[in-house]
Parts: structure tokens; sequence; C-alpha cells
């Protein structure tokens, strides 16, 4: 069978062709660098983008995959959540060739499809349960997943997520946007007990905005003193990002411990983090077994949409009305 993934809900406009769990193209076009000098996204840029993009983007995927519009069979896209008017752009898309090919068309949540990028191209065995960690720009969500109809929130954060945390330090310190790769690349191992950070836990719930705070007060107070040189810069980096891995690491695991689930799947943008994934692998041990996903496929992508589609329309004939609305939460 042959499925297109949809992706809108955010900067990146993406459509993907797979064969069943096989990718046979993941094409991904981000609006990113017209964001930039904003520091953050501006909701109408993306949306504008994704309406220029959009068909760009579907027929380079197709070309890709080698497939005519003709021969897919199930058109999935994200609904949910994301920015309300980009959601709009990619659902309406594809809504319209459900109509017009006559193939059926499935809404999908897009956090819950990030836990799905561990099992494209077959990479991983689907079982279940696991405990599902999503860590992005917009969220931060901890789930044991029964099954991907039957998802039970456990922990999220209570304030920021953990990459709008990144985002809003890197800005704080005038290093740009998004903030997550930049500081990924300014970690230093050596400096990463220089100052003491701390997350805010209670139970599995997370807060960042403390330590985020914590770090610019301590910024503005030493900058009282003397300019911020290179090292202490990369110190006070360094020394937060520890802090947020270590509270990530720690969550997921204690939670995988008190479900006894052997098995923690990891999604999301800030899942590209070498220090996160780093850590997330040390922590495997005979009880439990964590699946990071591909580089390519932790942040937002269609493959992984197309992915969690096929499966869901595999597993019950699911299939979404054309009615189906973009909720932005
Ligand atoms: O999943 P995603 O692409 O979009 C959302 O659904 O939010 O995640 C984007 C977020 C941004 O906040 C970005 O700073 C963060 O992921 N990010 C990273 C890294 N790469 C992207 N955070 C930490 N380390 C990275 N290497
Ligand atoms: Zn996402």
């Amino acid at each position: 069978m042959y499925i297109l993934g949809i992706e809108t809900s955010c900067d990146e406009t993406s459509c993907a062709v797979l064969k069943d769990y096989q990718v046979l193209s993941n094409i991904t076009i981000s609006s990113l660098k017209e964001h930039k000098k904003y520091g953050g996204i501006v909701p109408e840029i993306a949306t504008r983008a994704h309406l220029e993009n959009i068909e760009k983007v579907l027929n380079v995927a197709l070309g890709e995959a080698h497939i005519s519009l003709e021969k897919i069979h199930l058109i999935a896209a994200t609904h949910r959540p994301g920015l309300i008017g980009a959601l709009v752009v990619g659902l309406n898309f594809a809504k319209a060739l459900s109509l017009a090919l006559k193939k059926p068309f499935i809404g999908i949540n897009h956090l819950h499809a990030h836990l799905f990028a561990p099992f494209l191209n077959y990479k991983e065995k689907l079982e279940f349960p696991f405990l599902g960690a999503v860590v992005s720009g917009g969220h931060t969500e901890i789930y044991r997943v029964n099954d991907f109809d039957s998802l039970k929130l456990i922990g999220q954060t209570r304030d920021d997520a953990c990459g709008e945390v990144y985002d809003k330090v890197a800005r704080a310190f005038g290093l740009g946007y998004p903030g997550g790769p930049i500081i990924d690349r300014a970690f230093k191992p050596a400096y990463k007990d220089d100052f003491k950070f701390r997350c805010g836990r209670s139970g599995f719930d997370l807060s960042f905005s403390g330590i985020k705070t914590a770090l610019i007060y301590k910024k503005i107070e030493m900058e009282k003193k003397t300019k911020l040189d290179r090292n202490t810069t990369l110190k006070l980096l360094s020394s937060f990002q520890e802090a947020v891995v270590e509270a990530v690491v720690n969550t997921v695991i204690d939670a995988a411990q008190e479900l006894k689930i052997k098995r923690i799947v990891c999604g999301g943008g800030v899942i590209a983090n070498s220090y996160l994934r780093q850590r997330l692998k040390e922590a495997e041990n005979d009880n439990f077994r964590v699946l990071i996903p591909p580089f390519e496929y932790a942040p937002d992508n269609a493959a992984i949409v197309a992915g969690l589609g096929f499966y869901l329309y595999n597993k019950s004939r699911a299939k979404s009305p054309l009615d189906l609305k973009a909720e932005a939460n």
C-alpha cells in the first residue's frame, strides 16, 4: 500500500511517500530562515510559506518515490496540535486530494506521530506497551502507550516545553534561533558541573521555566561585575544543558521503572540533541531498552505522519471524516 503523508503544523512543509512502513521519500522545506530575525515562529509567515510550498513539496516527494498521485491508497495529514493557520493549509490540501482521488483520508495527532519515528523502515519491531516521550519545541509529554489508539498521558511540562526553553535561553544570550542546535554545539562536557541548575519536577511532571529564570538572573548578576567571556558563557550553557538532560532522562527512566515498562520510545525535535541521545542510550540496562529515532526523523516531518496513518488504517480501517477540524491543542 502507498501512503502519502502531509505535515504542516509549524514551520516545516513536509510530504512523504511510504510503501507500507518503508519510506520512499520524505521532503521538507522549512520557512525557519524567514522567522529567524523575529527570534521565534511567526504564524502568518509559516502559513503563507505552506501555501506557497506545499504543491512543490508534494511533486518532489512523488518524483523521488517514482510514483504518480493516482497510485496513492491513503492520505494521512496532521490535524493537531500546532499553529492553527499552518495546520489548516496541510489538512485542507489533504482533504482536497482525498476527494479528488477518491482515496481514504486520516487525520493524525503529530505528537503521537513523533513516537512512530523509530519504527519507520521496519527498524524496530512494533510492540506494546511502551513508554513514549515526546520532547519538542511545543510539547514535553510522557505517555503510557498501550497502542497508538490508546495512549495515556502520565506526565508533561507544567510551563515551557523543553525545546522552547532552549530557544528562550539562546535568545537571552543573543545566540540566534532555534536555540537547541546552537546550545547542543556549544556544550562542553568538562563545563557541565560548573554551575548548579535544576529543573522543577513533581511526579512525572516537569517544569522548565524556573531554570530559565535562574540562568538569566545568573547571567545578569555576573555581567554587573564584568562582561562575560566566552568560557564563562560556555560554562553557563553547558551547566544548563546538563540540568535539562538530567531532568528529562531521570523522569523518563523513573516512569518506565514505576510502570514496569520495558521499552522507552523517544521522539520530537529535542531528541536530535547529541548529549540527550547519549545519556538516554547510557541509561539502558537489562530492564529496559531506549528506542531513539534516526536523526532525520526526530523533528517534524511527514514520514512519521504517514507511518502512523498506515498503522491505524491497517489496524482498524480507521478513517477521518472530511469535516475533521484542525485543532491548535
Ligand atoms: O519537534 P520539532 O521539530 O517541532 C515541534 O513540534 O515543536 O521541535 C523543534 C524544537 C525547537 O525548540 C528546537 O530548538 C529543538 O526542537 N531542537 C533541539 C535540537 N534540535 C532541535 N533542541 C536541543 N538540541 C538539538 N540538537
Ligand atoms: Zn513536533
